[in-house]
């Protein structure tokens, strides 16, 4: 009995002792991950549809470079967004929500000094259905509060006429993918 009063006794003093030595009990320090440059999206087509597609995004000097090519769409503009879930689960397309807006703006055109985070405008098919663009986006980031990363990429069957709300009456999605954190260009993949 006289052993285990003093075992407790010992603990507590322990206890006390790492509650009042500063930082003790926390974990180490953690270093900062280093900054995302690089991400990418595999679109797949959604139910129905046979369209597909790569796209790469690149962060330098706070502007995002995005270049890619998709496939399989009707010749003509689509809009294409970052939609608030990177969740592809539905074969509709409808669980990537909304548009990623996370300041709480009205639907808009990419070069909008109003409009969604997530508003990318439209991409161009040609006649054989290919949409091969290059495009600069000052909004969106790949860190921070307008990271895109984990979000999902949304191409749809009609134009975004870049003023309804809240999407631009851009129809169906017609492909759906997950932006991810991409190996930066030149690493061994
Ligand atoms: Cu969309
Ligand atoms: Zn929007």
């Amino acid at each position: 009995m006289k052993t285990r009063t003093i075992g407790a006794g010992l603990v507590i003093t322990g206890l006390m002792g790492l509650l009042s030595s500063p930082g003790a009990g926390q974990p180490p320090a953690a270093k900062d991950a280093p900054a995302v440059t690089h991400a990418v999206a595999v679109l797949h087509p959604t139910k129905g549809n046979d369209v597909k597609g790569i796209v790469r995004f690149t962060e330098k000097a706070g502007v995002v470079e995005i270049s890619g090519e998709i496939l399989g769409l009707s010749p003509g503009p689509h809009g294409f967004h970052v939609h608030e879930y990177g969740d592809t689960t539905a074969v509709d397309g409808a669980s990537a929500g909304g548009h990623f807006n996370p300041s709480g703006r009205p639907h808009a055109g990419p070069d909008a000094d109003e409009r969604h985070v997530g508003d990318l405008g439209n991409i161009t098919a040609d006649k054989d259905g290919t949409a091969k663009f290059r495009m600069t986006d000052r909004i969106i980031r790949l860190n921070g509060p307008h990271s895109i990363i984990g979000r999902g990429l949304v191409v749809h069957a009609k134009a975004d006429d870049l003023k309804s709300q809240p999407s631009g009456d851009a129809g169906g999605r017609v492909a759906t993918g997950v932006i991810g954190v991409a190996k930066p260009e030149g690493q061994p993949k």
